[in-house]
């Protein structure tokens, strides 16, 4: 065990560092990994799917197709084969784009990151989602910002919010929103409220920063447009090969005009010089041929399985006064649970019944979400979900009459109708939260 002992450099450190201090939650992550224990914190991409010889391909192609570049620094803008692959992946999603306006990053966490350096003084107010990613808020909170929480419901971010906020007075620097499957809360913004969103940050100059790792894990329904297929010039967007490559590689980028173009270039070369040519030029061959896109295929049929699996031992398991989201894709669902669970506390006894999650709280800046919470389906079989559900299912207080984790064969119930997912916004400070994904 680590000796307890007084840090020298306690006066020194800079101001912003007192916003990066882990949660507690961070040391269950730990735990979380061990074997015994169902994860369902995590929201780890299903890599062991990934056949290993369309990997071993990909890397023999990249060194036969691009030689010593592979392992040679390259640009701070990243390859421009890479990007225009990048851009090629965009048009799926209907995003127009050209590669000179592609940065590549180091996953889409370098981009908020580098995007929270570039616009973010401290104090300024930035809107997010509530409950928001909590690796976004990591990335901006070391900028100090002040919080403009706008909530979401089952259509996504409650634009309505936003405009009220602004008629007020408000002027966030940025919106941030994933609008596709969200992380945490799995839900994806209406046609409508893009809409309005576009059209609003548009008349109001300020920029969207639209995050999509999961957009193309839809396991059901149609496609909706990309926020920045409707304001091109005032949208920032983000990806990941995360999703649909492998998280291992961290190759993500930000698309966006020229200007936030060359400033996060530059951002980029101090904080890195450059994203790893080798592992640039291998995702740009994994994404060259057909074989990605069954193996793409073969993931989202194992999530779909795990989304079902989830909501059903849910609906068995969960007290009544339980509401959880219905996502059309991604990795998540959200559970907000009776006012008496607290899972922040709940989480230790939960680990010892050998499960975890993340409790909801993690998602907001300023610790919210006590009766909240986000579980993760991507990553273990969808009979380990079934058991980690009903392990995880909150033990009642005496007097409440509720089910406990002992009590499987509840009964099924209708899934209720997940309402607003959080209360009303309040700007405060930077919270710790656990750095994951
Ligand atoms: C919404 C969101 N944005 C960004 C990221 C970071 O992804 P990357 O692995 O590309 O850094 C994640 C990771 O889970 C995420 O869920």
């Amino acid at each position: 065990m680590a000796e307890l002992s007084i840090d020298r450099f306690v006066d020194l450190y800079a101001a912003r560092t007192a916003g990066m201090s882990a949660s507690e939650v961070r040391a269950l992550f730990a735990v979380a990994s061990r074997p015994d224990v169902v994860s369902l914190a995590g929201g780890m991409p299903n890599v062991q799917a990934l056949p290993s010889e369309d990997v071993l391909a990909a890397v023999s192609n990249a060194m036969d197709e691009y030689g010593v570049t592979t392992l040679q620094y390259g640009g701070g803008q990243g390859h421009v084969a890479l990007r225009q692959r990048l851009v090629g992946l965009m048009a799926e999603e209907g995003v127009g784009a050209d590669p000179d306006d592609v940065v590549v990053t180091t996953g889409a966490q370098q981009a908020l990151d580098l995007l929270g350096k570039i616009f973010i003084d401290p104090g300024d107010l930035i809107a997010v989602e509530a409950p928001a990613y909590v690796g976004a808020l990591t990335a901006f909170g070391a900028y100090q910002p002040r919080y403009l929480q706008i909530d979401l419901d089952d259509d996504g971010m409650i634009v309505e919010q936003l405009e009220e906020a602004l008629v007020q007075g408000a002027r966030p620097k940025f919106v941030y929103t994933v609008p596709n499957f969200g992380n945490p809360a799995g839900v994806t913004m209406s046609a409508t409220r893009r809409e309005r969103l576009a059209a609003l940050c548009r008349g109001a100059s300020i920029p969207i920063i639209e995050d999509n790792p999961y957009g193309m894990l839809r396991f059901e329904g149609q496609s909706l447009s990309c926020l920045r297929a409707m304001a091109p010039d005032n949208v920032i967007y983000v990806g990941t090969v995360s999703k649909v490559f492998s998280p291992g590689v961290r190759v993500g980028w930000a698309l966006a005009e020229q200007s936030v173009v060359q400033r996060l270039v530059l951002a980029k070369e101090a904080a890195d010089l450059c994203s790893s040519s080798f592992n640039m030029l291998v995702t740009e061959r994994y994404l060259s041929g057909e074989r990605w896109r069954r193996n793409l295929e073969t993931l989202i049929d194992a999530y779909r399985s795990g989304r079902d699996s989830m909501l059903e031992a849910l609906a068995e398991h969960f007290p009544p006064e339980s509401t959880w989201t219905r996502p059309a894709g991604g990795f998540f669902v959200w559970v907000t649970l009776p006012r008496w669970v607290d899972t922040q506390t709940m989480l230790a006894a939960a680990v010892e019944r050998r499960v975890a999650y993340v409790p909801g709280t993690a998602f907001y800046p300023e610790g919210r979400g006590t009766n909240q919470m986000r579980l993760a389906f991507c990553f273990p079989t969808v009979d380990r979900i079934r058991e980690g559900v009903g392990r995880s299912c909150p033990t009642k207080p005496s007097s409440t009459g509720h089910c406990t984790h002992e009590g499987r064969g509840a009964g099924r119930r209708t899934q209720p109708r997940a309402r607003r997912l959080a209360p009303i916004r309040t700007p405060g400070a930077t919270g710790a939260c656990p750095a994951r994904p």
